[in-house]
């Protein structure tokens, strides 16, 4: 059977970060979605995001949302909690396409806290964006959690650089973590997309003393829901394939780009003039 759905099904999922965070959450969409094709884009030549100005962010968000558009992508899924912190819905308004964001996985870990503080790990731009702060409005101050936030400037471009274990990483990690341990958090939510890489790190020097949250398993879930409700999941029976772009150096975002996750065949530049204003 073919029909204007099937044509749709076979385009693929567009995936947006600043770098090779989303990488992350790519993992979990391949996992609850093997037979989608999926385009990435890594904004790696204005990496990091972090303390950019919000303006800043929504602009370069929407030009790489337009690109992945123009790319035929079926769904876009902005793997990047500080392009959606404040960005979101300037997306969703620039473009006819479902767009499928995140937050910190704050509401799963306050549900779990027993010591009821929890620590959120995430950029400055998360940390203070409208998404967080009505999660917290919404989930943490009613149960009475006490919610810690903790930035380092460092460890996003140390994951984009290759360097999500070194010894380097870990003594940033001890030195960030140490004190949020003594106030009792027993939950840490890793509100970047690039700090699930930071996990054996994190193993290596706390081991289960926090219980670890992210957001790529309900992302990838919400974006399957939303495929099937609308009709348009890939039904095909083959594997998936995957294609990597960045903004920046092609060469060294592939060599890191493998070493964090082993489908990706090749990195292909983009060309800032393929990339709408
Ligand atoms: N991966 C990103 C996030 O989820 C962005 C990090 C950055 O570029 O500073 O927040």
């Amino acid at each position: 059977m073919s029909g204007p759905g099937t044509e749709v099904a076979s385009r693929p999922i567009g995936v947006f970060d600043s770098g090779v965070g989303g990488l992350s959450v790519l993992a979990e969409l391949k996992r609850w979605l093997p037979h989608e094709h999926f385009v990435y884009y890594a904004d790696t030549a204005h990496c990091p995001y972090g303390e950019r100005a919000p303006e800043d962010i929504e602009r370069l968000t929407l030009r790489g949302v337009r690109w992945l558009e123009a790319q035929g992508c079926k769904l876009v899924v902005i793997a990047c909690n500080t392009a959606c912190a404040f960005s979101l819905h300037s997306v969703r308004a620039a473009t006819s396409l479902p767009v499928v964001g995140l937050v910190p996985a704050l509401k799963p870990a306050v549900a779990q806290s027993r010591s009821r503080v929890v620590a959120v790990f995430a950029t400055p731009v998360t940390l203070e964006g409208s998404l967080l702060q009505d999660v917290i409005a919404e989930h943490a101050r009613p149960a009475g959690v006490r919610v810690l936030k903790l930035w380092q400037r460092e460890l996003v471009p140390l994951v984009e650089h290759g360097q999500a274990d070194s010894p380097f990483t870990h003594a940033l990690l001890k030195e960030l973590l140490t004190p949020a341990l003594q106030a009792g958090a027993d939950a840490l939510v890793l509100g970047c997309t690039h700090y699930p890489f930071l996990i054996p790190a994190l193993w290596a020097e706390f081991g289960d003393a926090f219980a670890l949250h992210d957001s790529g398993t309900g992302v990838a879930k919400r974006a399957r829901a939303l495929l099937e409700g609308a009709g348009t999941l890939n039904v095909q029976r083959r594997a998936g394939h995957t294609q990597l772009y960045t903004t920046g150096d092609a060469a060294s975002t592939e060599s890191v780009a493998r070493q964090l996750h082993p489908d990706i065949a090749g990195v292909q530049p983009i060309v800032s003039s393929e990339v709408p204003a």
